[in-house]
């Protein structure tokens, strides 16, 4: 790696792609797929042509630090994430300067390490409802889709525990909104999505409806929580002001926000836990180590808030989890002024990427890049790495804000499923990387089969 600050900037290697289009097709094919081979092909620096866009693929841990951190007031939003802004609006997630700050700053305390700790129950009683459900489907020798199971845990859990509101009943309808908002989300690069928003195209017409269901659900959060107080982060909301203009929250501005912590929320920790879930499934001493230090620490109980902290092979598995299938794998930025990454010049004005999921791939950080071994993340294994080769969360002052929250829910899922079930993978079940979505979701469906373990029983 060069020293950024004194080398010549460089082009920076990359495909040649075909005229007009450059690597558009290859790209949209199998994005995860093409961007690993980019880093295997070009290096830790690459530069390709997305269409009219001229876009970067920064891979090691200096560019992802400068990009991240150490030159972060360079590196914005940018065009790649307007369409988010047609499902979310405007909220943490799609913002920058003064408004993303204010808004940082008023719902922080939602997610404070107390905060959090104080979501425990919550997470052990939903988790224990599930797994009581999957004890009729053991007995009646049924598989379940542990995809649909974690995408309803982690929604009824976020809800209950930040908008103070029992989200149960419309989990079906929900699930098919969000699937349908996030295609949307990502651009495919479909004639239908240069088309302005006012023409009724189907696509617009299923952006409004979709956009007015989620507006519902909104609604009936403040409402029931004007009638109870409940629900932390709909009280921050609330009483959040402007800090120039002393000014509240708009409707709309309070609106996006709760709909960016939901969908920011749920689909990415419901994601972790299927793969976290099938790793162990399909790693057999992995699952061995993990009953070992579960029944030992545990005996069979939901963990609580002192011994979560003592769980470290189970922190460990849950981390290598997320180097493997990090459910946000990748993310764009735009460059304000000119940089220079790695040695190579970086033009003001053109798109950047970052993906968790190649860095994480990266054979100069990592030793055989592709084995799931949670023993990398021993105290001492973490030291030996550059830091920033690990960011499943992003880095800097935009890493996520639901950090601590993940984290807690997948420790309390991953002890009491493990306590109480092994799972074994319907065979023919092929699990791989699905589509580019915002999350790194396995394709399809994920069976597996439920084996009841003797005397395991996770209670809360
Ligand atoms: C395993 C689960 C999760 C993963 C892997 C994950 C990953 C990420 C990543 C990589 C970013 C940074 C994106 C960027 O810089 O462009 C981010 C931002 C964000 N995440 Fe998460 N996230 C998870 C869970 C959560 C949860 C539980 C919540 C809230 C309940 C949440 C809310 C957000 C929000 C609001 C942002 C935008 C923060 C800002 O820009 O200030 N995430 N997340």
């Amino acid at each position: 790696m060069t020293d950024t600050a004194t080398a010549t900037p460089r082009i920076a290697p990359g495909p040649r792609g075909a005229p007009g289009f450059g690597s558009l097709v290859p790209y949209r094919r199998d994005p995860a797929q093409f961007l690993l081979r980019l880093q295997r092909d070009h290096g830790e620096l690459s530069r390709l042509r997305l269409g009219p866009y001229t876009v970067h693929l920064a891979t090691s841990p200096d560019a992802v630090r400068r990009v991240l951190v150490e030159n972060q007031a360079n590196y914005v939003r940018g065009k790649l994430y307007d369409q988010f802004k047609l499902v979310m609006g405007t909220g943490l997630l799609t913002t920058d300067g003064r408004q993303w700050r204010g808004h940082r700053r008023a719902v922080q305390p939602a997610f404070a390490r107390k905060a959090i700790d104080a979501i425990i129950p919550n997470v052990v009683e939903a988790t224990g409802e599930m797994l009581d459900r999957w004890e009729a489907a053991e007995r009646a020798g049924e598989p379940v889709d542990l995809i649909a199971e974690m995408m309803r845990l982690t929604l009824v859990t976020l809800s209950q525990s930040l908008f103070g509101y029992d989200i149960r009943d419309r989990t079906p309808l929900l699930k098919r909104v969000v699937d349908e908002s996030i295609e949307v989300m990502f651009p495919h690069g479909y004639v239908s999505e240069m088309l302005p928003q006012w023409l009724p195209t189907a696509r617009n017409r299923l952006i409004r409806r979709n956009r007015r269901i989620f507006d519902r659900v909104v609604d009936d959060i403040r409402e029931r929580h004007a009638a109870t107080g409940e629900g932390v982060l709909v009280r921050l909301a609330e009483e959040a002001r402007d800090p120039e203009t002393g000014e509240p929250w708009t409707d709309e501005e309070i609106r996006d926000e709760l709909l960016t912590i939901y969908l920011a929320g749920h689909e990415t920790t419901a994601t972790a836990a299927c793969w976290t879930l099938h790793a162990v499934a399909t790693h057999r001493s992995v699952r061995e180590e993990l009953e070992g230090e579960l029944s030992g620490v545990l005996d069979g109980r939901a963990p609580t808030e002192a011994e979560l902290p003592t769980l470290d092979y189970t922190r460990m598995v849950i981390e290598e989890s997320l180097r493997l299938y990090p459910p946000i794998w990748l993310y764009p930025r735009d460059a304000v002024e000119d940089d220079v990454l790695d040695g190579f010049h970086i033009p003001g004005g053109s798109s950047l990427m970052l993906s968790p999921l190649v860095s994480h791939r990266n054979p100069a950080v990592w030793e055989n890049p592709e084995a799931f071994d949670p023993l990398r993340f021993t105290p001492a294994a973490v030291k030996e790495r550059p830091r920033m080769g690990y960011f499943p969360f992003g880095g800097g002052p935009r890493m996520c804000i639901g950090n601590l929250m993940a984290l807690m829910e997948l420790k309390i899922i991953l002890a009491m499923v493990t306590q109480r079930f092994r799972l074994e993978p319907v065979p023919g079940d092929l699990t791989r990387y699905g589509d580019s979505v915002i999350s790194l979701r396995p394709m399809g469906e994920m069976w597996v089969r439920l084996r009841a373990r003797e005397g395991g029983r996770a209670h809360g």
